[in-house]
C-alpha cells in the first residue's frame, strides 16, 4: 500500500445528508404534538423504516422497484404510523412530511464548511437523497455556496450502501476516495464507505456502539468538527 497517500491530508471530504448534516430526529418535536407521548418512538421507527425500505428496493428485482427517497420516507412514515397505532390523517402527514422536507441543521455545520473550505478541500454532499430534497435541504440550512457539490444516488436508483452510490463521490470530484474523508453519523454508512475504500470519520452523536463487522472507522468523533483533526 502507498503509505503517503494514507497520511497525506484528504482533498476532499463528502458528507452524507440525513442523519449528518440534517438533524432526521428533529421532527420528533411534531411528531410528539401531533400524537402525545409517540413522538420519539414514531421519529425513531420512521428513520429505521426509511432505511429499510432503501435497502429492499435496492437489492431485489434488480432495482425494478426504485422510488426516490422522498417516496420512500413518506412510505416510511404511513408504515410507522400503522405500525404504532397512530391516526395519520392527510393533514398530519403533510405537515410531517413538509417538517422533514426542512430539517434542523446541526449547528456546528457552516464553520466546519467554512474551515475546511479555507483549507482549500473540496466539499460536497452524498446521499440518497433526492435532488430537490436535498436542494430545499441544503438552502434551508444556508449551506448554498458552501458545497462545491450535492451528489444524490437519485440518477443512478440505487442506494447506499450499493457500491455504485459510493462510486458517486470521486466520480463528480475527480479526487480518489483514498484521498476523500467521507462523513457519517450513521455507523452503517461509515462502514461501507470504509469498504468502499474512502477515509472515514464516523461521528458518533448517540453515544452509539459501531456496527460489529470488523472494520472501523479510521476516526470516530462526536460533532462534525472532529473531521478538522484530519487536517491538523
Ligand atoms: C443519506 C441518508 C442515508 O443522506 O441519511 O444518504
Amino acid at each position: 500500500m502507498d503509505t503517503k497517500s494514507v497520511t497525506d491530508p484528504p482533498k476532499a471530504v463528502l458528507f452524507d445528508a440525513y442523519g449528518t448534516l440534517f438533524d432526521v430526529y428533529s421532527v420528533g418535536l411534531l411528531a410528539e404534538q401531533l400524537f402525545p407521548g409517540q413522538g420519539q418512538a414514531l421519529g425513531v421507527m420512521w428513520r429505521d423504516k426509511q432505511i429499510e425500505y432503501t435497502r429492499l428496493v435496492t437489492t431485489s428485482d434488480h432495482g425494478k422497484h426504485y422510488r426516490p427517497f422522498w417516496e420512500l420516507t413518506r412510505a416510511g412514515l404511513r408504515y410507522s404510523c400503522k405500525r404504532l397505532g397512530l391516526d395519520l390523517t392527510p393533514e398530519r402527514e403533510e405537515r410531517l412530511m413538509n417538517q422533514y422536507r426542512a430539517l434542523s441543521a446541526f449547528p456546528e455545520n457552516k464553520e466546519v464548511l467554512l474551515a475546511l473550505k479555507a483549507q482549500g478541500v473540496a466539499t460536497g454532499i452524498l446521499s440518497n437523497g433526492d435532488p430537490d430534497m436535498l436542494a430545499v435541504a441544503v438552502k434551508s440550512a444556508g449551506l448554498d455556496g458552501l458545497l462545491d457539490h450535492v451528489i444524490s444516488v437519485d440518477g443512478i436508483r440505487k442506494f447506499k450502501t450499493h457500491p455504485d452510490a459510493y462510486a458517486l463521490g470521486p466520480q463528480a470530484t475527480g479526487i480518489k476516495p483514498q484521498q476523500t474523508v467521507f462523513v457519517s453519523c450513521n455507523g452503517w454508512d461509515a462502514l461501507a464507505a470504509a469498504w468502499y475504500g474512502y477515509r472515514t470519520l464516523w461521528v458518533n452523536r448517540y453515544q452509539l456502539p459501531f456496527e460489529e463487522l470488523d472494520t472501523q472507522p479510521e476516526r470516530t468523533g462526536s460533532t462534525l468538527r472532529d473531521v478538522l483533526a484530519f487536517f491538523a
